[in-house]
């Protein structure tokens, strides 16, 4: 069980804030854009190295532990409470609908999800019969389909989607679409545009409630950062990051 990992105390260890926050951070593309954020929001975590495997980092500083997961187990954990908020793409809020606070879009991670084929490939969209779609979104693929009428077989992959029309494994891809860049390089075009995606912040119903001034002050902080302008980018940085998900439960706490 984590709890039982050395450091993680954060009621007991060293110089600490009254009221402890757990923050679900995405494994990946989205930590540095938020750990950057955080850091211009006033909450300087300190950082894991790149190859570290922490995945769980106690800031009694800022009165937070950071806990590194994977994108689509961020809602997870901040729906059954296990962290009282988290940074994910809206690509994953839409695909799982969790129950969840969604009070404010960061901005940062700008993609969409989009429909692509091989160009030339889009007659085989027929009424009379099945298109075989590969992706990692089967929820978002399958409602967007009957919504139009067009029958699909769904194959559910994990990643290196773009593969699949290439080996006759799916006729489409439903995937992330950042720069194009990948679907250029396997000879695809997007198609159809199905949803633009974002990193938001959600936030634990009842972490709202019983830790209501802490994630207020969070949010107030991270909203004038959203808004404030960023310091002249440094030779080597990296790009801005492509994003993540769903659920309109919006709060304006
Ligand atoms: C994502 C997505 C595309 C690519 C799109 O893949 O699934 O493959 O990024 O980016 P682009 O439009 O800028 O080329 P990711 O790197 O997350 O890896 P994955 O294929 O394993 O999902």
């Amino acid at each position: 069980m984590k709890r039982s990992f050395e450091g993680w105390a954060p009621s007991s260890s060293g110089e600490k804030a009254e009221v402890m926050l757990t923050v679900a951070l995405c494994k990946g593309k989205l930590t540095e854009p938020t750990l950057d954020l955080f850091a211009k929001a006033g909450y300087g975590a300190a950082r894991p190295a790149a190859d570290s495997r922490r995945l769980l980092i106690p800031c009694p500083q800022i009165g937070m532990t950071f806990l590194i997961v994977r994108p689509a187990d961020v809602p997870t954990y901040v729906e059954h409470g296990a962290a009282d908020v988290g940074i994910v793409g809206k690509d994953v809020l839409l695909e799982q609908d969790s129950d969840v606070y969604e009070p404010l879009d960061l901005g940062f991670g700008a993609c969409r999800i989009a429909v692509a084929a091989f160009r030339g490939q889009t007659a085989r969209d027929r009424l009379s019969s099945k298109i075989r779609v590969a992706t990692k979104y089967p929820k978002i693929t399958e409602r967007y389909f009957n919504q139009r009428g067009v029958p699909v077989e769904i194959i559910k992959l994990y990643g290196s989607i773009e593969l699949a029309p290439i080996v006759g494994l799916a006729d489409r891809i439903v995937d992330l679409v950042e720069t194009g860049n990948t679907l250029k390089a396997h000879g695809l075009i997007e198609t159809e545009c199905i949803a633009r995606s974002t990193a938001r912040l959600i936030v634990n119903r009842a972490s709202l409630k019983l830790k209501h001034e802490a994630i207020a002050e969070l949010l107030k902080n991270l909203r004038s950062a959203c808004t404030a302008p960023s310091p002249p980018a440094r030779a080597g940085s990296p790009k801005p990051m492509r994003a993540v998900g769903r659920k309109d439960k919006r709060s304006r706490t």
